[in-house]
């Protein structure tokens, strides 16, 4: 049974809403990432306020992903380890609630709190904005459990101040401008949890693009799970792309950066490709996941495209913004992956050369077609192969980086560095860059001399301490 807070928020005898936290926990992609900030904003009205210690913490949400196969089992263990410290505040008749969401409560509904009692709530990736009502429901043994796909849109179910309040947490932000995929690759999962392709209206997301400019921040990343698909109602009553979309983004003043992530090589439109030798502030940056080298492999997979195909994307980028760093996702061990395709995909990123990439053993995931195949690659090669992958990129990133030393790139500063005196920032090409530097540079675009490189950032120093923020703008690429 749960009881109430031995000690109420003195506010609740004035009528507000007690004051009570929230942990989130979120696994997995950026946009379940988004989702989290999205929970808070939409718990905030409701008392919530976010902690980041669980263990004061009145409600956890863990925010799942069940892409691959250990992101579902890191959960369960989580909850194992959370069961010990709810019953340890049980004893000192302190309750604590908690809620799976994400994913994992996409695809397993109940059975969640059939293996886990401990859970109260299962809410999936298209209900959260209905955490507060369920919240409210009588709490009962067999738990809750909202997976539903409702028909209103959840992006309209979310209280403005509060959103900026919770979101004003640093310099970049995500905006989820398209979600769901009706791609059906063979492997992936994310058709079923995330549900069938919807892209937001324009004016939607120009109004969350400028309130979070007003909330301080610089740099946006557009997401979906196929966001170069994205097809929203424009303020014309046309069909917007993504390029037509950023260039109106572009305008909201205040917002130097624009990124956007992930896109499928299918809709890689010439616009898009365009855009990036136009507009300063569409940064130089793509990842665009291919996932295999093999034409056999990338037909089993339904990718819809060849490798040389693939390629001539990649040429046309680069011919457009020859600078741009290309990143991309990698499954090795497909079913029915010989050496021989591997090489192909070796060979490929050989050719390439990308600035940095996501690689996966490829994980058998129910009720997708290739979990059907009886080819399962044994899990040894998929180990070799995964090693000899990782080798080759984790090169050609230390040679992307080292790329960069002796330039000027333009860091947009958003915390302080490790060390004191230090302040820490993001590339153009989404490399972290750390200076000795003022705390007052902290949320401003500064040109830095990259001057080395460490394994997971650049060092540099600052050329033009005196240049700021909305003069910084010009300074998007390299330039010298
Ligand atoms: N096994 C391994 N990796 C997968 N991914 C998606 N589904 C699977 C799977 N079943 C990877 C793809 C995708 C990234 C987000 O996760 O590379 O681009
Ligand atoms: Fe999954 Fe393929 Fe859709 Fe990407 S494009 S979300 S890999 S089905």
């Amino acid at each position: 049974m749960i009881r109430l807070p031995s000690n109420p928020d003195p506010k609740a005898d004035e009528g507000g809403p007690a004051e009570k936290r929230v942990f989130i926990k979120s696994y997995g992609c950026q946009m379940n990432a988004y989702d989290a900030t999205r929970m808070a904003d939409v718990l905030a009205p409701e008392g919530y306020a976010e902690t980041a210690d669980i263990a004061e913490a009145d409600l956890v949400i863990l925010n799942t992903c069940n892409i691959r196969e250990k992101a579902a089992e890191k959960v369960y263990s989580e909850l194992g380890r959370i069961r010990e410290l709810r019953d340890a505040k049980a004893a000192e008749g302190i309750a604590m609630r908690v809620a799976v969401a994400g994913c994992v409560a996409q695809a397993e509904g109940a059975e969640i709190i059939r293996r886990e009692p401990l859970v109260d709530l299962v809410v999936g990736p298209q209900a959260y904005h209905r955490l507060p009502e369920l919240l409210r429901r009588p709490v009962t043994r067999k738990g809750i459990v909202d997976t539903e796909f409702p028909a209103e849109d959840k992006f309209d179910h979310l209280p403005l101040a509060s959103r900026l309040k919770t979101r004003a947490r640093g310099f970049s932000a995500f905006l989820t401008v398209q979600e769901g995929c009706d791609k059906f690759c063979t492997f992936c999962v994310v058709p079923y949890t995330r549900g069938a392709e919807v892209s937001r209206p324009v004016a939607k997301i120009i109004r969350e693009a400028e309130e979070l400019a007003a909330a301080g921040v610089r740099e946006v990343m557009l997401l979906g799970q196929n966001v170069n698909a994205y097809h929203g109602l424009g303020e014309d009553g046309e069909a917007w792309t993504l390029a037509r979309l950023m260039r109106r983004i572009a305008q909201v003043p205040g917002l130097a950066r624009i990124r956007y992530a992930t896109s499928h090589p299918r809709d890689m439109g010439d616009d898009l490709i365009a855009l990036h030798g136009e507009l300063p502030e569409a940064m130089p940056y793509l990842h665009l996941p291919v996932q295999a080298g093999s034409d056999r492999v990338l037909k089993a997979m339904n990718r819809k495209h060849t490798a040389d195909e693939y390629r001539a994307i990649i040429a046309k980028v680069r011919a457009a913004r020859p600078d741009i760093a290309v990143t991309s996702d990698f499954i090795v061990g497909f079913p029915g992956e010989s050496d021989a395709d591997f090489e192909a995909t070796m060979a490929l990123v050989r050719e390439i050369g990308f600035a940095a990439a996501y690689s996966f053993k490829y994980s058998e995931r129910p009720g997708t077609p290739a979990a059907e195949r009886k080819d399962q690659v044994p899990e040894t090669v998929k180990t070799a192969r995964l090693a000899a992958l990782q080798a080759l990129i984790l090169e050609q990133q230390t040679a992307f980086n080292a790329g960069t030393i002796g330039k000027v790139v333009d860091v947009l500063f958003e915390k302080p560095g490790r060390n004191p005196g230090q302040i820490g920032g993001k590339s153009p090409y989404l490399q972290a860059v750390h200076v000795e530097g003022p705390a007052s540079l902290i949320g401003h675009i500064v040109p830095v001399k990259i001057t080395g490189i460490a394994s997971n950032s650049l060092a540099g120093m600052l050329v033009r301490p005196d240049i700021r923020s909305s003069e910084s703008k010009r300074f998007n690429s390299i330039v010298a």
